[in-house]
């Protein structure tokens, strides 16, 4: 078979899922057309703990992988004979939960003597796009923003990602995530402070936007963010109603409102007209309608996954690795699960050149 014919013909990819708190598996055919996308949540084993306890983590993904992978295969119709590669996230996340989806990949290569290929998450993260009909060109800017990662990157291929800037502290997720827990909202919180801001007023309460100074350049900071929701309501107590909605409503504002403006500062920084926006993150309502806003007056177009594609799953994976079997890339049995991964970083500052028609500071 020559290079062309591979290219032509159909590849299956199944892709596995297990960096965090979600079991999952996925079969892409040719990196866009999705036969099975199982998620299996582990939110009801965390939720009473208020994060993620990595060991029962690890014993959840062991429960649920194969049962994961076995609907994946009867949802698409297909036996593990008939693919023709498995991807599996194995950077970075917690290395017990890793394992899990890396020990069952390899099984599953091994056995079929199939080609395996490691995904890093983010990586997975930025090519759930793909899956749309009308995915970014290259170059493009992505705002990666997860529980665990914030990050801006420019993106010039399918994996040849080089980050501009990141978070020096909290993620934007893990500024939801212990925001919605301060207020009572339970865990995962994101998605409920979302729908409890819905019709708050995000000019009630004051709240900080840390480094937005021109010198900050591309980089983020929320954990003073959090600090300062503490302090009110240790001085206010804890609200209720409209008043809890106006809080949430102010509260997601802050995070929404440093994560476009630092965006906006990147498009005029590259010269890229093309954004995305991927992870868990990419979900909320305010920041999807923002970044809109903000695209639609500054003159650059916004992609962004349907919600259910921004949290983690292994439709993203797959998508991943089929590029990287693309490309040739392959992995051995010695594959390891790497619990720190950071993106490769541009050397040198991020420098800040004027401000696209007067929009950023
Ligand atoms: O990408 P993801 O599923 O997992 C990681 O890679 O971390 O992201 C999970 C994060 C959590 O912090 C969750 O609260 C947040 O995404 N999230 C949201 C929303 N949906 C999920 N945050 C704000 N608004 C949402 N609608
Ligand atoms: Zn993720």
């Amino acid at each position: 078979m020559t290079f062309a014919d591979a290219w032509a013909s159909e590849m299956l990819v199944l892709g596995l899922e297990s960096s965090c708190d979600e079991t999952a598996a996925a079969i892409v055919e040719d990196g866009v057309r999705v036969l099975a996308d199982i998620v299996a949540s582990q939110n009801e084993v965390h939720a009473r703990y208020g994060g993620v306890v990595p060991e029962l983590a690890s014993r959840a993904h062991l429960v649920n992988v194969v049962p994961v992978v076995r609907a994946a295969l009867e949802t698409s119709g297909l036996s593990l004979h008939q693919l023709d590669g498995v991807a599996v996230t194995n950077a970075p996340g917690l290395v017990g939960a890793l394992l899990v989806g890396l020990q069952t990949a390899k099984a599953m290569a091994w056995v079929t003597g199939k080609p395996l290929v490691g995904v890093h998450h983010l990586e997975g993260h930025l090519s759930a796009i793909y899956l749309e009909p009308d995915p970014p060109p290259f170059p493009h800017l992505a705002l990666i923003v997860s529980g665990g990662h914030t990050s801006l990157v420019r993106v010039d291929g399918h994996g040849e990602v080089t980050e501009l800037g990141r978070t020096r502290d909290d993620a934007a997720g893990e500024a939801f995530d212990k925001g919605a827990k301060l207020l009572g909202l339970g865990y995962p919180g994101g998605a409920v402070l979302d729908q409890v801001a819905a019709g708050g007023d995000v000019r009630a309460v004051a709240l900080p936007r840390a480094m937005t100074a021109p010198e900050t350049g591309l980089d983020f900071s929320f954990s003073g963010l959090k600090t300062a929701l503490l302090h009110h309501v240790r001085d206010r107590g804890q609200p209720d109603g409209a008043a809890l909605s106006d809080l949430c409503a102010s509260y997601q504002h802050a995070i929404v409102e440093v994560l476009v403006r630092k965006t906006r500062r990147a498009v005029a920084q590259e010269e890229v007209a093309h954004v995305q926006i991927c992870g868990g993150v990419a979900a909320n309502s305010a920041l999807r309608r923002a970044m809109q806003a903000a695209g639609a007056e500054d003159g650059f177009h916004v992609y962004i996954p349907p919600p259910r594609r921004c949290t983690d799953n292994a439709a993203m994976i797959a998508v991943a690795g089929t590029h990287r079997l693309r490309r040739g890339q392959r992995d051995g049995l010695e594959l390891p699960a790497i619990a720190t991964s950071p993106l490769p970083r541009r050397p040198g500052a991020t420098p800040v050149r004027s401000p696209a028609r007067g929009q950023v500071p």
